[in-house]
């Protein structure tokens, strides 16, 4: 950092200011590549504002010196498109973590009671390794390697076909062993790309001899080594690559999990050596204690065991809540720890107005990652810990997690207690208030009661709307929302000003190609990414409208029940005007409950809320949500289950109607298209007489959907 910075601006001759812009160039761009390319920021947003604020200040009063490559040239592009984006054909999905060998029980237990499994029946798992990279899906098309796409949100990765192709455990045609021929003819293969740790000391070794940038741990120079633009860099870097599940296969080359990693090994990938199969928990969990105790020796980074249902057919019966498969879960290693200094305390006010406590701590590196925040979570939380600024604390980090504090470690005379505010650190000082839950008892949650007028709480709603799972929209991240939320000529106030900014740059006599950090080519990209999400998914815009306790798993699920926007914004209005049945119908969907409802319901009751939706729907044309097997013959039907099942429990049930497009409802109503009722059915079939709705029994269910 320069050594002049903190000197007010006025204060400064025009050599120190020259001095200083260099110095910021140089800082700022270092730091937008770490946060943009490598994954790997270092300072917080709010550090790296600050440095772009004294920029623009300097700037401002200096005019003369502005530099070619000046950071407030750059708006826009450091997000400038790299990769192609490729839609996967089968989703890629993330596992649920567990942490207790109670969790694992727990796993198998509702393992078995979903298939309906006696107590003593076995279920054989695997148990391997979870390789702590970045996964990568490989499709095979007639043997030959056609395309490779990271992740991404899970339904589009990016395309990074010819880095993938640098890797030598990726075979570009797939072998072909007698036993196995030939390869399906479509084959996607999944696994992890990752760097042993010995590649990792000598490309940082390498890195500080030349003065270029050093990754912070091995999986961040994965994914920085994968993401080049230039494939011949991703080539020096030796990836590995192991194979362990795979995305749509034409016909399936084994019936188990393990037959599918050995005809994985066949075609010629690197498979985990570590995978071994089981029959009880108590098997599982040996495996996990010896791969544990290994861990060092690896070579490579791995941050636990997953376990997998091995037989596909119980598997597909299991299916998914949301995100994850029902089949398998990933036993995570205990959480890494440091000690360190609790420098300051901020507040954050995040998109609902709750005040968050955030630790401003001394840099410590807690297992690889450089840690310099974390959450405090509220005021009792602080209370709690008895933690005063000062003080040194104890932080773990435990994967992807938010680091926390675990402890007060010792306290100097001279530690200062934090006083928790009470009034909103946003410009309008409004009160703060604890949220009060629906049986009256105070919360834990401080929140500024602005809302809508609070800039904090504007800023947030904004960008939630524009964040990558919600409208992802190329080239208006953080740092541009805040610059338009604040710009007198083009004010992006609300998420539907978005859509009016062409139109009103085009009226405006201050073009935005002219502002700073804009071009006339870094504009037209902007606008033609906006006009792009115009056309947006029913699930993207649920979850981008921010309502409270609808995160993305819920807006899936109420996109998918309700099929279109209009049918989701009759049923929410509905459920705003205290209609009964349209509450009881949504309560039925899967992990929707009263918190959800009433969130909904409070949404939709208020103004401005309705003005924002009532313009973006007309602003926008909303997708139908993808019916999951349309043509099944139960798609679309409203089904309820009842009485005693014999073939599958309740919640297989239920899966499985969903899974064919039908919505499975809890309870009998008018709007009922079917009751699948066995033997002890008592008032749900007495309802659906009293409809007239059609009864059917499960020997029938399994006849109409085809066993
Ligand atoms: S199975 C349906 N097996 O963990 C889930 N994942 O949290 C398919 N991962 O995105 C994933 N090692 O990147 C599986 N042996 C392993 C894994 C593994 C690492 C990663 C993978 C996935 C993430 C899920």
């Amino acid at each position: 950092m320069s050594g002049l910075r903190g000197k007010p601006v006025d204060a400064l001759y025009a050599s120190e200011a020259a001095a200083e812009l260099a110095a910021l160039a140089d800082e700022i761009a270092a730091h937008d590549k770490r946060y943009h390319r490598d994954d790997a920021p270092t300072i917080s947003d709010a550090e790296y504002d600050a440095l772009r604020i004294r920029n623009a200040a300097i700037e401002a009063r200096f005019p003369d010196l502005v530099r070619a490559d000046s950071p407030s040239r750059a708006v826009g592009a450091e997000v400038s498109e790299k990769f192609g984006k490729i839609r996967h054909a089968v989703p890629m999905l993330s596992l649920d973590n567990a942490f207790s060998e109670e969790d694992i029980a727990d796993f198998i237990t509702r393992i078995r009671r979903f298939l309906r499994l006696h107590d003593d029946t076995p279920v054989a798992l695997t148990a391997e390794p979870k390789i702590d990279g970045l996964s990568l899906s490989l499709r095979y098309e007639n043997g030959v390697l056609v395309h490779a796409a990271t992740r991404g949100d899970g339904q589009e990765g990016e395309d990074v076909t010819a880095n993938a192709r640098t890797i030598a455990d990726i075979p570009h045609r797939l072998a072909a062993p007698d036993l196995l021929d030939p390869p399906p003819p479509v084959f996607e293969v999944r696994g992890e790309v990752y760097m042993s740790h010995a590649d990792f000391a000598a490309l940082n070794a390498r890195a500080l001899a030349d003065g270029t940038q050093t990754y912070a741990n091995p999986r961040n120079a994965a994914a920085g080594s994968l993401r080049q633009l230039d494939a011949a860099i991703t080539r020096e870097r030796a990836l590995k690559f192991y194979a362990y599940a795979w995305g749509e296969v034409s016909d399936m080359p084994a019936g188990t999990q393990t037959g599918m990693v050995e005809a994985l090994k066949g075609f010629g990938f690197k498979t985990n050596d570590l995978m071994a199969r089981f029959d009880s928990v108590e098997g599982l969990l040996s495996h996990y204690r010896m791969i544990e105790a290994r861990r060092a020796a690896l070579g490579y980074d791995i941050d636990g065991v997953v376990y997998k249902v091995d037989d596909l057919e119980l598997q597909r019966r299991l299916g998914f809540v949301s995100r994850s498969p029902r089949w398998a879960v990933a036993h995570k290693f205990p959480a890494e720890k440091a000690v360190t200094v609790l420098e300051a305390i901020d507040i954050q006010v995040g998109r609902t107005g709750a005040l968050t406590p955030v630790a401003r701590l001394r840099p410590v590196t807690v297992g690889g990652v450089v840690v310099t925040n974390a959450t405090l979570h509220n005021a009792e939380e602080i209370e709690r810990l008895g933690v005063k600024i000062g003080d040194t604390v104890r932080v773990q980090r435990a994967g992807d997690v938010i680091p926390q504090i675990l402890g007060v470690e010792a306290s100097p005379a001279d530690a200062v207690a934090f006083t928790f505010p009470h009034l909103c650190p946003c410009e309008l000082k409004t009160p703060v208030v604890r949220e009060v839950t629906a049986s009256g008892v105070e919360g834990v949650v401080s929140r500024c009661s602005g809302e809508f007028a609070c800039p904090y709480q504007r800023i947030e709603h904004l960008r939630h709307f524009v964040s990558r799972r919600a409208f992802d929209i190329e080239g208006l991240g953080e740092k541009q929302i805040e610059f338009f939320f604040n710009d007198p000529d083009l004010p992006v106030k609300s998420p539907a000003d978005i859509f009016t900014l062409a139109a009103r740059d085009a009226a405006s006599l201050k073009k935005l190609k002219d502002k700073d950090g804009f071009g006339a080519l870094s504009v037209a990209k902007l606008f033609e990414a906006i006009e792009a999400r115009r056309m947006i998914a029913l699930d993207r815009m649920i979850y981008g409208l921010g309502i409270r306790h609808v995160g993305e798993a819920t807006a899936r699920v109420l996109a998918r029940a309700y099929g279109s926007w209009g049918a989701f914004h009759d049923a929410a209005l509905k459920v705003a005007g205290g209609d009964v049945t349209a509450r009881g119908e949504m309560d039925a969907l899967e992990d929707i409950g009263d918190a959800v409802l009433d969130a909904i319901a409070r949404y939709f009751s208020e103004p401005h809320n309705l003005e924002l939706v009532e313009r973006l729907a007309s602003a926008l044309s909303i997708q139908d949500a993808e019916r999951p097997a349309a043509e099944s013959p139960v798609a679309g039907m409203t089904i309820v289950f009842t009485g005693a099942l014999e073939r599958m429990s309740r919640d297989e049930a239920k899966a499985m109607a969903e899974r064919l497009g039908a919505k499975a409802a809890g309870s009998v109503s008018k709007k009922t298209d079917l009751v699948v009722a066995g033997p002890g059915a008592g008032s749900k079939l007495a309802d659906a007489r009293k409809f007239g709705v059609e009864v059917i029994d499960e020997a029938e269910w399994f006849r109409r959907i085809g066993g």
